[in-house]
């Protein structure tokens, strides 16, 4: 039977990283406090690395019509887009803060988010490293995005 795997790397904490990997993950963190989640109360921050290094931040923005939340994922990709149109993210550190719980182990960005950075990547042709990690805990790291998205939706078959 076929059988797809993914390969990811663990590093016990953010100090293992490469200090530009810091960096970002720092960044997504620092876009925390920004959050508007009031309903749910997660924080969730992602950091995207555009291919000339700029760093662009989103977080999470929620409503009270509940489906009109938007993810911090799509959010950083929008202000990335905004400072360099038509330039690659390279890379996303993602990292979240709940109020009910000490989330200790890496945050996985939700089916749509998947679907949207799965598209960006393959809109530029160049794949985005995701940087993962909870509050506290170890931290993962992913070649690209599309590797969490196996068998995903493509414009191949429009
Ligand atoms: N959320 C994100 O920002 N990104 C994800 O990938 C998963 C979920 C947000 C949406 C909502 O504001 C809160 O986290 C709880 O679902």
């Amino acid at each position: 039977m076929p059988k797809l795997t993914i390969e990811y790397q663990s590093y016990p904490s953010p100090s293992e990283l490469p200090v530009a990997d810091q960096e970002l993950l720092e960044a997504a963190t620092a876009a925390l406090p920004n959050s508007y989640s009031p309903y749910s109360k997660f924080r969730v921050g992602a950091a995207a690395c555009l291919q000339d290094g700029t760093i662009a931040t989103g977080w999470n923005t929620e409503n009270a019509a509940y489906p009109m939340c938007l993810c911090a994922e799509p959010a950083a990709l929008a202000a990335a887009a905004n400072l360099r149109p038509g330039m690659p993210v390279v890379a996303m550190a993602i990292t979240v803060k709940s109020n009910g719980q000490v989330v200790d182990s890496p945050a996985s960005p939700c089916g749509s988010c998947r679907q949207q950075l799965s598209e960006h990547e393959a809109r530029f042709g160049h794949q985005m490293r995701l940087i993962l990690r909870g509050e506290n805990g170890p931290v993962y790291e992913l070649r690209s995005a599309s590797d969490l998205l196996p068998f995903g939706f493509s414009a191949d078959l429009l």
